[in-house]
């Protein structure tokens, strides 16, 4: 065939002398005329009908997206992600009853309704969620922002092990705390002298030494504009736990650094009926950003501030010390990192 053609287009004269050759040659590029022509419209169809699959699938995971989608084709669906298809086989067979500290129906569903409310805005970025505390619900927050970025922090590094390898697809990472909840007061009025130094509210806490900041994040942490931050976390039911004043006390000063994203942080606290929590929270978040307290989660919304701003909670009336055991706390005393 490729000899004909060259025969053809080279020797166009050729044809006279060499009757029967000639008419081979013709045929066999009559042929491979067809042949390309079968091509180009076999691939023009693919491409073509490529392009129109790949609409409708849009078009319906969008549809879907917005939750609107009854009357749409019925034959194209979107795959479940498999974090979600895991989470959701997880929880079906879960005991719960073995299960402690778990958020009552209503506690999920404020928190759950925060998170719609961050993913509905599709024009704007995702939702940025940080969570302190590997939990019983850590699937289902991560499911429920499956379109955002959502970050678990535990001072367990055998839960986050474990969690890494069952669920590499989840961010979690191990932090250290080095405060106690027996220091609670101590650590609180050393953090109300150092508000224009180390612990002021806004500032990038990568760099702070004050000793309620967690520092030890990966650094990119730092630069996200966290939309929800959920407090689940560190242990606190005992004097020697680490406590959630760190937690607490980073949550404040993460809302009110941020430089872009939206205006307000949620913040979520759990176990908001303990004393470290209530009195934390009324001194990093404010009473006056208290949304609602829903069994026993305190929810927070609280906005950015200007540099130039030394304190927490310019509209509330300092929270007064409550009593103290130690008249003079040594600041200088470095707990001990032996943890339970
Ligand atoms: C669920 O856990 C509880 C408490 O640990 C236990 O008593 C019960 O037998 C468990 N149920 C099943 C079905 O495993």
């Amino acid at each position: 065939m490729k000899t004909g053609t060259k025969l053809i287009l080279l020797h166009p004269s050729s044809l006279h002398k060499q009757g029967s050759a000639a008419a081979s040659a013709a045929a066999a590029a009559a042929s491979y005329r067809v042949w390309l022509l079968v091509f180009v419209s076999f691939f023009t169809l693919v491409t073509l009908l490529t392009l129109i699959t790949s609409k409708e699938a849009l078009s319906s995971a969008a549809a879907a997206a917005a939750g609107n989608s009854p009357g749409g084709d019925k034959s194209v669906k979107v795959a479940l992600p498999d974090s979600v298809f895991d989470a959701l086989v997880h929880y079906a067979s879960v005991n719960t009853t073995a299960v402690t500290n778990r958020f009552s129906a209503s506690e999920l569903g404020a928190v759950a309704a925060v998170l719609r409310r961050c993913n509905a805005n599709k024009g704007k970025k995702p939702c940025n969620f940080l969570v302190f505390g590997l939990t019983h619900e850590t699937l289902l927050w991560s499911s429920l922002n499956y379109n955002g970025r959502t970050v678990f922090v535990s001072d367990n590094d055998y839960f986050v092990r474990r969690h890494d390898e069952r669920h590499p697809e989840i961010e979690a990472y191990d932090v250290q705390f080095t405060t106690k909840v027996r220091e609670m007061y101590e650590l609180l009025a050393y953090a109300k002298e150092q508000l224009k130094s180390d612990c002021r509210p806004v500032q990038n806490l990568l760099f702070s030494d004050c000793k309620l900041a967690i520092n030890d994040f990966p650094n990119y942490v730092y630069d996200v504009d966290w939309d929800v931050i959920l407090v689940d976390g560190p242990y606190g039911f005992a004097p020697t736990a680490p406590g959630r004043m760190a937690a607490i006390f980073t949550a404040g000063v993460f809302a009110r650094s941020k430089r872009g994203g939206r205006d307000k942080t949620d913040v979520f606290i759990h176990e908001f009926d303990r004393e470290v929590e209530r009195v934390y929270s009324d001194e990093f978040l404010c009473r006056e950003n208290l949304v609602q307290v829903v069994d026993t989660l305190g929810h927070f919304s609280v906005g950015r501030m200007d540099a130039q701003r030394f304190e927490f909670c310019p509209n509330s009336d300092s929270i007064s010390l409550q009593s103290s055991s130690s008249s003079s706390p040594s600041y200088s005393s470095k707990p001990s990192s032996s943890d339970n």
